[in-house]
């Protein structure tokens, strides 16, 4: 089933998630749902709480469904490792229609549970290192604007804002 994807100035987006405590048939179909949800976007990721469920889960797949292989379920996620840098454009489902350059790590390692319960590990680099940092980011209540400073900041919030009071966001 789609569920609706929360955009910035909804609380839950902000909120740092909970730890799936056990995988319940709830969690299973929430999981089922964020990937349906992601795929119809279309996006390469999707975590709980844009869905309005404050829990450390995340989605992924940087193929948008056109590799059964790509297709990342992340559970309780810890960073293992982290190094390098790199300046890419990033956007995110929970603000259409803006994009900046976001400074990210060139590698990373996560650690998690997969939609099993079992344990994974999955490196990264490039888009997917991206990608991870940026759900990352979402478990902990943070979005991309959050780590733009200054004028970059400012105008993306700015639009949102007055998009907030015309009614369109
Ligand atoms: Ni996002």
């Amino acid at each position: 089933m789609l569920r609706p994807i929360l955009r910035l100035g909804d609380s839950v987006l902000a909120q740092p998630a909970r730890p799936v405590a056990a995988i319940t048939p709830e969690i299973e179909t929430l999981v089922d749902d964020m990937i349906e949800t992601m795929y119809a976007a279309p996006g390469i990721g999707l975590a709980a709480s844009q869905v309005g469920q404050s829990l450390q889960i995340f989605v992924l797949d940087l193929s948008l469904g056109k590799d059964p292989q790509a297709l990342t379920v992340m559970i309780n996620p810890a960073f293992v490792e982290r190094d390098g840098m790199q300046l890419e454009e990033e956007g995110c489902l929970s603000l259409p229609g803006f994009t900046s350059t976001v400074a990210r790590p060139k590698r990373v390692v996560v650690k998690g549970l997969n939609r099993q319960g079992d344990e994974q590990t999955i490196e990264g680099t490039g888009l997917l290192a991206r990608a991870l940092q940026h759900e990352m980011d979402h478990l902990n209540g943070c979005l991309f604007v959050d780590r733009l400073r200054g004028i970059s900041r400012d105008l993306i919030l700015r639009k949102i804002r007055k998009l907030t009071k015309a009614g369109k966001w």
